[in-house]
């Protein structure tokens, strides 16, 4: 019973994120002046968030995909799905506060691959440590093992990053680490393809040196169970435990949603709208336009909004129309919120 329970929470975290511009995703350049990006070593880039910060790709040991149908892993999402948790934080800075983070995967060769080349990022959650997990706000995907909740990443998205300040970089935060980082990547990747694939988990994020400004966490949050394929689910009251102020958030959704809304007693905060390409797929989901404040005793909601007439639900992998159907039951949709804070 334990393990299934640990296994729900788990695949509840499934996370897509906000593409950035075409012109942003080609900036970068594998022959840039730091030369090529090599395993565990960080390529620098140009800062995005503030010009005195770092940033830098680090890329990780090639893993493989396995064909179609060849994973079968029991706790997979997906009929064909194939998860498992990376460790990485090689190369990571270690004292430092982090302004950014997100995840991609590459082929060898350093491009990004996704839908489109058959690889469907069904969920990535992962947790860093040292560092305390502190969450002033209710519920949520707990700490499971070390550390504290670090960043998600879903498919559907492009490039994206999880920002730690506020997404102009100008409030004084950051995700602080007070030492050499470990970090726990769950996975849950599916390949549509009948080729096993090599492929590399890339860590791109930007960080200024040492410790600067308020402590950011992070956290996501999700309604009660599956959403409703029609209409709006809802929450549980998520109560705060002191005053908190949200700086960056963003709705997670899966085909067929089309918003997430953060509500605090009652009051609409947040609408987080998708957007959809022709052929169905979210590219991207809107973040909240400025910051939430929070005061200890509130009550924060949150609630999906899902129109399946609309948009048409995932296919999963081994053809099923309507939706993926997990071992876990029930169908292949997601009403969730990311959520940087500091308090
Ligand atoms: C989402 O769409 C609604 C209208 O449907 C709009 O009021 C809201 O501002 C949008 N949210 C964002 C973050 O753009």
């Amino acid at each position: 019973m334990k393990f299934s329970l640990v296994a729900a929470v788990l695949n509840i975290a499934a996370v897509q994120a906000v593409a950035i511009p075409a012109e942003a995703a080609e900036s970068i350049d594998n022959a840039g002046p730091s030369g090529p990006v090599q395993i565990n070593v960080p390529k620098m880039m140009t800062p995005k968030y503030r010009p005195t910060a770092k940033r830098a790709i680090i890329r990780y040991p090639a893993f493989t995909l396995q064909a179609k149908g060849k994973a079968k892993s029991a706790m997979s999402m997906d009929p064909n799905g194939q998860s498992g948790t990376f460790r990485i934080g090689a190369g990571m800075c270690s004292k430092c506060t982090l302004l950014s983070a997100h995840y991609r995967l590459v082929s060898p060769e350093g491009n990004e691959v996704g839908p489109t080349d058959g690889v469907y990022i069904h969920h990535m959650t992962s947790h860093l440590s040292p560092k305390t997990s502190e969450n002033p706000i209710s519920g949520g995907i707990p700490s499971i093992g070390a550390g504290a909740y670090f960043i998600d990443r879903g498919e559907d998205s492009g490039q994206s990053d999880t920002v730690f300040t506020s997404a102009d970089g100008r409030f004084e935060s950051g995700y602080q680490i007070t030492g050499t980082p470990s970090v726990s990547v769950s996975y849950d990747f599916v390949n549509y393809k009948d080729t096993p694939r090599q492929l590399h988990l890339e860590l791109e994020y930007e960080w200024l040196d040492g410790i600067v400004g308020k402590d950011a966490g992070h956290t996501l949050k999700t309604v009660a169970g599956n959403p409703k394929l029609m209409g709006k689910s809802v929450s549980t009251p998520m109560r705060v435990s002191k005053d908190t102020t949200i700086m960056w958030a963003r709705g997670h959704l899966h085909q067929g949603g089309v918003s997430m809304t953060v509500k605090v007693n009652g009051a609409v905060k947040c609408v987080s709208n998708a957007t959809y390409d022709t052929a169905g797929v979210i590219t991207s989901m809107s973040l909240c336009p400025k910051a939430i404040d929070l005061k200890k005793g509130d009550s924060m909601t949150i609630e999906s909004d899902y129109d399946t007439n609309k948009h048409k639900l995932r296919e999963a992998s081994d053809g099923h129309g309507g939706s993926a159907h997990g071992k876990l039951g029930g169908s292949d949709v997601m009403g969730m919120v990311a959520m940087s804070y500091t308090s």
